[in-house]
């Protein structure tokens, strides 16, 4: 059985039919589109690829991209990977790193488990792509009580794909008490090989997930040279003290802060704050 998003198959649906569609299909975002949509051609810092079904996953999708946003890393809205099928080379190399995420369908069977367009290119379009040294982290949705004995089975199969290109894999995550799955082909080493979400029994965790698993990521280095790229705000407050732009390493461990617009980066010692709106001002304050 295929699987597909309701727009994009709206989107192939018109296509055959409509020359201009990428007009027509504008209120529908970004997700969606055709690759040859996107006229820009800068290197963004991460985007959020996913695979669905029933939506779930893109609702994951959508809080990873704004817990990016609120933390002054430019990300645009995910990008839905049928609607990429074919243009896959070109579509990654606009992006610094890259968040991939799939739902787990197919149970049973051993590979192509998510029931999505990834099924498609996992043994095919993606064998021909050198990714070495890409920075991707992948996230995966299941139903932990009914497939008890396969959660989120298809994160796993994402992971090795994605490990055999030469990725650098981030944001595996502790196996923490709030689960209730028996098994998962989505451990690896004693941890699952990234975020899982499960939308069906705890969809009220997911956003407290997102939330710290993104925080890793940045605390990883996941995004190390993104996040700067963005056009300044009409108007910004006076920032208390004019430094330099942020150095290109960050420190290893980084935490976090959130204040009145303002995106706080910690390294222990100080902090850099960095204008949430235009990502140009910042000042550093002493902790
Ligand atoms: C026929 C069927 C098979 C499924 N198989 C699995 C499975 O093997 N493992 C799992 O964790 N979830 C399984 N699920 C649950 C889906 O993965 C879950 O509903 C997920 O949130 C769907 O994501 P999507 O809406 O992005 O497609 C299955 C659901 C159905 C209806």
């Amino acid at each position: 059985m295929k699987f597909q998003c309701t727009y994009c198959a709206l989107s192939l649906a018109l296509a055959s039919t409509v020359e201009s569609f990428t007009t027509i299909l504008a209120p529908f975002g970004t997700r969606h589109r055709s690759a040859f949509a996107r006229s820009s051609t800068a290197i963004d810092a991460t985007a959020v690829f996913f695979g669905t079904s029933t939506g779930n996953t893109e609702e994951v999708a959508d809080l990873i991209v704004a817990k990016l946003n609120e933390l002054g890393h430019e990300a645009p809205e995910p990008i839905c990977v049928d609607g990429v099928v074919g243009d896959l080379k070109t579509e990654f190399s606009k992006y610094e790193a890259l968040i991939v995420g799939t739902p787990t369908w197919n149970t049973g069977a051993d590979t192509e488990r998510s029931g999505t367009a990834w099924d498609e290119v996992y043994y095919g379009e993606l064998d021909d792509l050198d990714l070495s040294g890409k920075n991707v982290a992948v996230f995966g949705l299941g139903d932990q009580i009914s497939y008890g004995e396969n959660y989120a089975d298809a994160t796993g199969e994402l992971h090795e794909v994605f490990s055999k290109l030469g990725c650098k894999i981030f944001g595996a995550t502790e196996i923490d008490d709030s689960y209730e799955h028996e098994a998962s082909k989505a451990i690896k080493d004693g941890k699952f090989c990234g975020l899982l979400c499960d939308q069906v029994n705890q969809d009220d965790l997911s956003e407290d997930r997102v939330d710290k698993w993104v925080k890793q990521l940045v605390s990883e280095g996941f995004m190390s040279s993104g996040g700067a790229a963005a056009a300044p705000a009409a108007s910004a407050p006076e920032p208390v003290e004019a430094i330099e732009a942020p150095p290109a390493s960050k420190p290893a461990v980084e935490v976090i802060h959130s204040r009145d617009g303002w995106v706080g980066h910690d390294n222990g010692e100080s902090t850099l704050w960095v204008n949430s709106e235009n990502r140009r001002e910042s000042y550093l304050t002493k902790n």
